[in-house]
């Protein structure tokens, strides 16, 4: 197949593009690259980028495509907090005009990378896909606004699917320290504490970035009527965890780490556990491979290898926030996150091959 995947050189985007490589795909990547200062260990592939903003999209940038894999996003919830209207605008309003360029192209298959966010605030019970929305954040709120917009947009022609994921871990070379697991070993590995910032109770459904490589891959090969118009989970049964759980993991696979509470910690308002099934019994292919312990470990091979120091960490390149509010302080954003006049002549808007 020929895949757009937006938001190709993110977090999830980088390790998602070899998989599909590997696969057969042909793939092109569309993404503006705010946080090339984010490698580590190694850069990116080089994969044919149409170098642009999504907002800018039109139907001529999705012809010959035979899906859309979309990730491109404001990320996370603090990053959403920066600029709600922001958040709307790209996440919700630019998702939307990017799936109608792709069902005007005559493009078959949307994968919307969605989020478990959208539950937010939850009961004791594991959520399914039939559970009501509940999002606390503008990005939480995002994710469902696009899914419902989606969903009226399936058609015979038309298929988008919706993989919520779980809050993702894991080695890649766009490394993420803003997501929780990642944060606790990198902060374990460089201080010697696994630093708790909450009291540590509440749950969260953890998933790592291969295997949300994994199920994307298996949305894009999936029979038409397993995936059509369909939202699943992603993650592994079983894998919820209380992040105070995680906490002792982490100090007992790395003993010379002991486990601290920051001052004044609090309940997160996030909490809440999710159900796997459907995703392990209804999405043919996927069998997830990792675990938070495996990946634990994975983590803390890495950073120890990658020479993670406490200033690498503690630094603006693995934080999504303080890169973005780094970038804007010294203008090469504008309040827009468009990037400024200087920046945007030197980088290439041309739409190369594959
Ligand atoms: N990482 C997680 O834990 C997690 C969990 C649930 C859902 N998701 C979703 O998965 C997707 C990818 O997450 P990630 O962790 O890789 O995020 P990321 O921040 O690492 O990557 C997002 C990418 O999108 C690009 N981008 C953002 N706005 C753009 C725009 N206007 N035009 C073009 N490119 C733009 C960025 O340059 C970046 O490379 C997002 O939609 C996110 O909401 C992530």
């Amino acid at each position: 197949m020929r895949i757009l995947v937006t938001g190709h050189l993110g977090y999830i985007g980088v390790e998602l593009t070899p998989v599909l490589r590997r696969l057969g795909h042909d793939v092109v990547g569309l993404d503006t690259d705010y946080f090339a200062s984010g490698d580590f260990l190694a850069p990116p592939d080089d994969v044919p980028n149409l170098a642009m903003d999504m907002r800018d999209v039109t139907p001529e940038h999705l012809a010959g495509f035979d899906a859309v894999v979309h990730l491109a996003a404001l990320s996370n919830d603090p990053l959403s907090d920066l600029n709600a209207s922001l958040t709307y605008d790209i996440n919700h309003a630019a998702s939307v005009r990017l799936a109608e360029a792709a069902k005007a192209a005559g493009v078959s298959r949307f994968v919307f990378s969605s989020s478990c966010s959208l539950y937010g605030k939850a009961g004791d019970d594991e959520l399914d896909e039939g559970a009501a929305f509940n999002p606390v954040t503008p990005y939480g709120e995002s994710k469902v606004r696009v899914e419902q917009a989606l969903s009226e947009l399936a058609d015979d022609d038309f298929s988008p699917v919706y993989l919520r994921n779980a809050t993702a871990y894991g080695l890649s070379r766009r490394l993420r320290a803003d997501v929780v697991v990642n944060n606790l070993v990198a902060h374990a590995v460089t201080t010697g504490k696994v630093m708790l910032q909450s009291d540590g109770t509440p749950w969260r459904p953890l998933v790592h970035v291969l295997d949300i490589a994994a199920a994307f891959a298996a949305a894009l090969s999936a029979p038409r009527d397993a995936i059509h118009d369909r939202a699943f989970n992603v993650g592994r049964v079983g894998e919820n965890y209380q992040i105070r759980d995680v906490a002792h993991l982490i100090a007992e696979l790395a003993p010379e780490c002991v486990v601290t509470y920051a001052e004044g910690a609090m309940p997160d308002i996030r909490d809440y556990r999710v159900d796997f099934t459907r995703i392990e019994r209804e999405l043919p292919g996927y069998e997830p491979q990792w675990t938070v312990r495996s990946g634990i470990e994975q983590l803390l091979a890495a950073y120890r290898d990658g020479g993670m120091t406490a200033d690498g960490f503690t630094g603006p390149n693995y934080f999504r926030l303080r890169t973005i509010t780094g970038l804007l302080d010294r203008g090469d954003l504008d309040p827009q996150l468009r990037w400024s006049r200087d920046r945007a002549d030197t980088s290439s808007l041309e739409l190369q091959p594959s």
